[in-house]
């Protein structure tokens, strides 16, 4: 297999809302097209993988840390800033990394005490001992209210251990943001997020690459992935443009009151990767206002479920509830091969599982699943992947084309997130009170 693979035989779509959508598609991609040629604002993300200057100058940044003597990796960051890294980590790495690894990964985000408390000791048993940490800090904006306050916290440890702290410091941020003349001052590593690409469209620039490829993930491989699919997912040529047919499939579905797309991933280890694309499908159409300022309060509530565990806890309203979902279904190729052996006494318990792989078992698990989809008519289409850098860069990249798309489509602005800055607004004000 060659990466991802899409379908959407499911996906309801009457033909003549089909034929509509694509006259109307086929105007945006040319415009969708010109934002990124020109490297426009938001549109730049889709040049990221392309730029190998700026990956190299990561890796070689990540080689020369690598020779610190690195037992742990923090990352200060939220949202945009992190979601893309835990995402591509855990999917590849598995959730029980750090319980196996050399260089564990911590990732601060909110500020919870408690759990900062936990990474706090926890750097703290790695300096008493020879070996380092990297601390590195990711905010686009540089005035993050939590990732500062985390940051400070941390800093503060390493701080105490280390006389030579700041070669152990990675600041990432905007060219020209304040924290980056602070980073400047402090004599920390800096790596920049280009301006023009947003924070949930930001995990193939150096805010994703840099952590990832500190504890081995193949950078390399995750942007040959994206590089390979950029064309197909741009293309005109709708019958063979998976994120144009995705885009259809949910805004012809979203008209007809579809108003959550529910990502149906059968893979634990992907569970982040749902909620990475939470964010970048509710930040990107959660819009109170069209392109030309139409009050609409438009957008499409992304949900993350997990297969097969969320088949025992959320089936029952998916199949029986409101008729308000377009679900994609995630199928993940698993790497082990894991058998059931053939116990005589269990057989009595559940037919036709003794000696099959357990693989084969979540096949049955998923087709079953989508045979009761058929039945109840419940609109989705499907995307299978592989477990390797290469598919998941091409993934990524096929959905934040296909948001990108989608937001043309429904008319919003893809690359804005007003609401947000409100919140962090009033709780500076309040801050500083
Ligand atoms: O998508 C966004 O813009 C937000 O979710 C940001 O990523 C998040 O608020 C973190 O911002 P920053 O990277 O500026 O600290």
């Amino acid at each position: 297999m060659d990466g991802l693979i899409f379908e959407n035989k499911n996906s309801l779509v009457r033909s003549s809302d089909l034929e509509k959508t694509k006259r109307k598609l086929s105007l945006e991609l040319t415009k969708i097209k010109e934002g990124i040629l020109k490297k426009e604002h938001g549109y730049d993300a889709v040049n990221i993988p392309f730029n190998t200057k700026e990956s190299d100058r990561v890796s070689e940044l990540i080689k020369a840390k690598q020779t610190l003597n690195i037992a742990a990796v923090v990352v200060v960051g939220i949202g945009g800033s992190n979601l893309g890294t835990i995402a591509v980590h855990e999917a590849l790495n598995g959730k029980f990394h750090n319980q196996k690894e050399k260089i564990k990964i911590f990732f601060a985000d909110t500020t919870d005490s408690d759990s900062i408390y936990d990474i706090k000791v926890f750097i703290e048993h790695i300096l008493k001992s020879e070996k380092n940490i990297i601390l590195n800090l990711i905010s686009k904006s540089g005035n993050t209210t939590e990732s500062i306050a985390n940051f400070e916290v941390l800093l503060e440890v390493l701080k105490k251990h280390r006389k030579d702290f700041a070669k152990y410091v990675i600041v990432t941020t905007d060219k020209g943001s304040q924290l980056e003349q602070t980073a400047i001052k402090e004599h920390f590593e800096i790596l920049n997020i280009p301006n023009t690409v947003g924070g949930r469209y930001s995990v193939m620039t150096p805010a994703g690459l840099f952590p990832l490829g500190m504890i081995g993930i193949d950078i390399k491989k995750l942007l040959k992935g994206a590089r390979y699919i950029t064309d197909k997912c741009l293309s005109k040529d709708i019958q063979k443009n998976p994120s144009a047919q995705s885009a259809i499939d949910m805004f012809c579905n979203h008209r007809e009151g579809k108003s959550i797309h529910d990502l149906f991933i059968f893979s634990n280890d992907m569970e982040s990767v749902g909620k990475w694309y939470r964010q970048l499908l509710a930040e990107s159409t959660g819009k109170k206002y069209t392109k030309s300022g139409i009050k609409v309060n438009e957008g499409m509530t992304p949900t993350v479920s997990i297969g097969s565990t969320d088949l025992h806890s959320m089936a029952q309203l998916y199949l029986g509830g409101p008729e308000d979902k377009f679900t994609t279904f995630v199928k993940v190729l698993p790497i082990q091969k894991e058998k059931i052996p053939k116990f005589k006494e269990y057989e009595p318990l559940v037919g036709g599982i003794s000696g099959k792989k357990l693989s084969d078992v979540m096949d049955a698990i998923f087709a079953g699943t989508k045979l009761a989809f058929i039945k109840g008519k419940k609109p989705f289409n499907q995307i299978t992947l592989e477990k390797n850098e290469y598919s998941l860069g091409q993934y990524m990249q096929y959905e934040m084309i296909k948001v990108i798309i989608f937001s043309h489509l429904i008319n919003v602005n893809a690359f804005d997130q007003p609401a947000v800055e409100e919140y962090k607004e009033e709780t500076r004000k309040i801050l500083n009170k």
